[in-house]
Order: C-alpha cells, then structure tokens, then sequence
C-alpha cells in the first residue's frame, strides 16, 4: 500500500524567489521554486534525458527551462511550451511554520 503524506524539506527562508533549489524528500529528489511567491515543486529530472533542473535549468519569466537541449516548461501547468503532451508532475508543496513541506508517496 502507497502511503502520501506531507515531508518538511528546507527552511522556507532557504528558498530564493527566481532560484530552483533541489532537495531530497523520503527517496524523491525535487526542484522547489519561489516565483511571484508562489511556490512550485517538481521532479528534479527533465522528461527529454534526464537532466536535474536544479543545477541545469533556469528561470524564466513563469518559465522552466532546462539547459541541456533547451526544453521548458510552464510553471503553472508543468507542460512543455511546444509538446503539451509532455508534462511535469507538480508535486503539492506549502508553507508551514516556517518550512516547506512536500505532499510524496512514501517509498
Ligand atoms: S535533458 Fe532537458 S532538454 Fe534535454
């Protein structure tokens, strides 16, 4: 049985609006992004070959880009810009007393 539940990861200080800051959350690693102050959290590994947004990829404007083959994504949707076929998985992400806490599966 897969259990969900909300993982503390960083103090929410740690995370920089306009900066991808990757983190490990019971076994997933994740990208977490502040932008407009709203937060964001993803798989750290792009769909195209695997690269880790959170030491290849940028910002944008509302843009994911990752710097390997230049692929980006929508922040809002997770979607690639030209294959919206193609999405991120958006992995619930809060604030709470201080930290940033995740919504995984346990594993
Ligand atoms: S690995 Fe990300 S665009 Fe190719």
């Amino acid at each position: 049985m897969t259990v969900e539940k909300w993982v503390t990861t960083v103090p929410a200080i740690t995370l920089v609006e306009g900066e991808l800051l990757g983190v490990v959350a019971l076994g997933h690693a994740l990208v977490l992004i502040r932008h407009e102050g709203r937060l964001y959290a993803f798989p750290d590994q792009c769909p195209h070959r695997g690269a880790p947004f959170s030491t290849a990829g940028r910002l944008s404007g509302g843009l994911l880009l990752c710097g390997w083959h230049n692929w980006t994504f929508h922040l809002d949707t997770g979607c690639q810009t030209h294959l919206d076929s193609v999405c991120l998985e958006a992995v619930p992400i809060r604030e709470r007393d201080g930290h940033l806490e995740v919504f995984v599966k346990e594993t």
